[in-house]
């Protein structure tokens, strides 16, 4: 069996230790798992809902997901960037989110689109302090300046996930 490699940090020489340039990753991989998680949510709602204004909310989801695609794209490639490993197996995600699944089957409606607003706005939380501990606990300036960015998308994600369903 081939040789696995825990880290690739041994050949990184960038000013941030492997031990801090671990925490991070390890925090990043947390995010990833959360990601994961609400882009299979969003999918589930983007399947399943039903209801007056279902055409426009399955399109809206669709659009969401994506997003959520690309921005797990973009945490897996900045942990390799910083020398370490991606999660990448369903025990993983699983094992790392804090965001909770939605158990039910059958439709999905309208209302439970405020469960994927409130999840953004955890992950928008979560994000709120790994800016400063990325920076200030770790001295990696590039992955707070990274998730700063990723908050900010999720920040335009809750505010259209709210607009959507708003009926006011
Ligand atoms: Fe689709």
């Amino acid at each position: 069996m081939a040789k696995t490699k825990n880290s690739a940090n041994d050949i990184l020489n960038t000013g941030i230790s492997n031990a801090n340039s671990k925490k991070v990753a390890d925090d990043l991989n947390q995010v990833l798992a959360d990601e994961v998680l609400l882009y299979i949510k969003t999918l589930k709602f983007h399947w399943n809902i039903e209801g007056r204004d279902f055409h426009a909310l399955h399109l809206f989801l669709d659009v969401q997901y994506h997003q959520l695609q690309i921005i797990i794209d973009a945490v897996g490639e900045r942990i390799r960037k910083i020398g370490h490993f991606a999660s990448g197996s369903m025990k993983e995600f699983l094992a790392g989110a804090s965001l909770k699944e939605h158990p039910a089957t059958g439709s999905v409606s309208e209302l439970s689109i405020a469960e994927l607003a409130s999840d953004h706005d955890a992950l928008i939380r979560k994000m709120r302090t790994l800016i400063d501990d990325f920076d200030e606990k770790y001295d990696d300036a590039g992955s707070s300046d990274f998730i700063t960015g990723i908050m900010k998308e999720h920040e335009k994600m809750a505010w259209m996930l709210r607009a959507s369903t708003s009926r006011s």
